[in-house]
C-alpha cells in the first residue's frame, strides 16, 4: 500500500490563514447579519493600476493573432521583464544584477516555499520568531525541522532568532551556526525594518560561517525611511551569500494576478563550488513552465512611467491606512509598532489576552478579523497583526469599532 509523505503529517494544524478564514466563515454562518471587516490576510483591495490593465488588454489582444500569439513562456522569464527588473529594482539603486540572475515566477509565496529544495536535506535553518509561516512549514515538509513541541511551539532542529519589543523586533545573529538563514524586511508580521548596518552584520556573518541568507523583500516598496535597505545586495558581499525574493503582489496589486521573481547571483556557490544559480535554473526548467505572457507584460508595465506613478499612489493609499490604524490604536491606548515602512501593524493584545483570545474578542465584539501573532511563532504570543491593505473606508470603520470596545 502506498504511503503519504509523513513529514506532512508533522505539520501542526492547518495553514495559519486557512485557520483564520475558517474561523471567520464559522462566525458568519452563526451570525448571518454581521458586517465583517477583514484586516487579516495581507490581500490588496485596490484594483490594478490603469497602466497595468492597459498592458494586460494589449497582451490579450496579441494572443488572438497568429503572428503575435505566444505559447510556453521561457521558463526563466521573458527578457523584456527581466531587463526591466534589473534596470529599475537594481541598477537604479546602484546594484549590479545581470538578467540571467533574475528568475521570474508566479509569486513569492511559492518561491519562498520552493527555494529550500536546492539545499542539502540536512541543512539547518534559522528563522526569526515570529516568522512568515511558509519558511518553516516548507522545511517541515522537507523533513528538516526535527520534532515539534506543542507546549513551546518550537521545532527541535530549527534555530530561532526571537524578535521582541526588547530588540525592536530586529533579530540578533543566531546562537548556533545555521546553513540557511531566512530574513524578511520590511517584516511580515511585525512591520519592523533593519538599517543597512544591521543587515550588513548578517551578510558578514553569513559569509564568515558559510551560510546562505534567503532574503524576502516582498514589502520593499513600503519603505519610507532613509538608510533602510531596499535590497540585500546594497550590502557589501551579499552576492556570495544571499538569494533575494521579490513579489509584484504588494507593490502593484498582483495578489490575484501572480508574479514574482528570485535573484540568485552567479557568485553564490556552496562549499563544493556548486553554483546555486545553475541549480535554480535546473529546478525551474524541470518544475515550471514560465509565468504567463500576459502577466509578464503586466509586470513590465509596473515599471513604465505611468505604472510607477500609479503604483506609488496605491502604496501611499495603503500607508495612509497604516497611519489611521496606528494612530487610532495608540489613541485607544494600545501599544503599537510597524506601519511606518510596512503595511502591517503589530499590536500588543490588551489585558493579557492571548493572541487567539483577542482574535475571538475582536471578531465577536467588533466584527473585525485580524491575524493572531502566535500563529507566526511563540514570540508572537500576546500580539496581533492588522493589515493596511483594506479600503480606506473599512479601515476607518474598523478602528472606530475597536476604539469603542
Ligand atoms: C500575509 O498576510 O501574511 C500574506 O498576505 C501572505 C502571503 O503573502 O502569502
Amino acid at each position: 500500500m502506498f504511503k503519504a509523505n509523513d513529514n506532512y503529517l508533522k505539520l501542526p494544524g492547518s495553514y495559519l490563514f486557512s485557520t483564520v478564514a475558517r474561523k471567520q466563515r464559522e462566525y458568519v454562518a452563526a451570525h448571518p447579519d454581521c458586517n465583517i471587516i477583514r484586516l487579516s490576510i495581507g490581500d490588496v483591495t485596490q484594483p490594478l493600476a490603469p497602466a497595468i490593465i492597459e498592458a494586460l488588454h494589449k497582451a490579450v489582444d496579441e494572443m488572438a493573432v497568429a503572428e503575435t500569439f505566444r505559447g510556453y513562456a521561457p521558463d526563466l522569464g521573458y527578457d523584456f521583464l527581466r531587463s526591466a527588473i534589473v534596470e529599475n529594482d537594481y541598477k537604479a539603486r546602484g546594484v549590479d544584477i545581470a538578467t540571467d540572475e533574475v528568475f521570474v515566477s508566479d509569486g513569492a509565496k511559492s518561491d519562498s516555499a520552493n527555494i529550500q529544495e536546492i539545499f542539502a536535506a540536512d541543512s539547518k535553518i534559522a528563522v526569526c520568531d515570529p516568522v512568515y509561516p511558509v519558511y518553516v512549514d516548507s522545511n517541515v515538509m522537507a523533513g528538516r525541522t526535527g520534532t515539534y513541541d506543542s507546549t513551546t511551539g518550537l521545532w527541535s532542529d530549527v534555530i530561532y532568532m526571537p524578535c521582541s519589543a526588547a530588540n525592536k523586533f530586529a533579530p540578533e545573529l543566531p546562537k548556533e551556526t545555521p546553513d540557511i538563514i531566512y530574513l524578511c524586511f520590511p517584516n511580515n508580521p511585525t512591520g519592523a525594518t533593519v538599517k543597512k548596518e544591521k543587515l550588513q552584520e548578517f551578510v558578514d556573518y553569513a559569509n564568515k560561517v558559510g551560510a546562505v541568507i534567503v532574503y524576502d523583500a516582498a514589502y520593499e516598496a513600503y519603505i519610507s525611511e532613509d538608510d533602510v535597505p531596499h535590497s540585500i545586495y546594497e550590502c557589501d558581499g551579499a552576492k556570495t551569500c544571499a538569494i533575494e525574493l521579490k513579489s509584484f503582489s504588494k507593490n502593484a496589486g498582483f495578489t490575484g494576478t501572480r508574479l514574482g521573481y528570485v535573484i540568485v547571483p552567479k557568485e553564490l556557490k556552496d562549499a563544493e563550488g556548486t553554483s546555486l544559480n545553475a541549480l535554480w535554473a535546473r529546478r525551474h526548467g524541470t518544475k515550471f513552465n514560465g509565468a504567463p505572457y500576459i502577466v509578464q507584460r503586466a509586470g513590465e508595465a509596473v515599471y513604465s512611467e505611468a505604472g510607477k506613478a500609479q503604483t506609488r499612489e496605491q502604496i501611499a493609499y495603503y500607508m495612509n491606512n497604516a497611519k489611521v490604524i496606528s494612530e487610532g490604536l495608540k489613541a485607544a491606548g494600545y501599544t503599537v509598532s510597524g506601519g511606518v515602512n510596512a503595511p502591517y501593524i503589530w499590536l500588543k493584545t490588551p489585558e493579557g489576552m492571548t493572541s487567539w483570545e483577542f482574535f475571538d474578542y475582536l471578531l465577536d465584539k467588533a466584527n473585525v478579523v485580524g491575524t493572531p501573532g502566535s500563529g507566526f511563532g511563540p514570540s508572537g504570543e500576546g500580539y496581533f497583526r492588522l493589515t493596511a491593505f483594506g479600503t480606506y473606508e473599512s479601515t476607518v470603520e474598523a478602528i472606530e469599532r475597536i476604539k469603542k470596545l
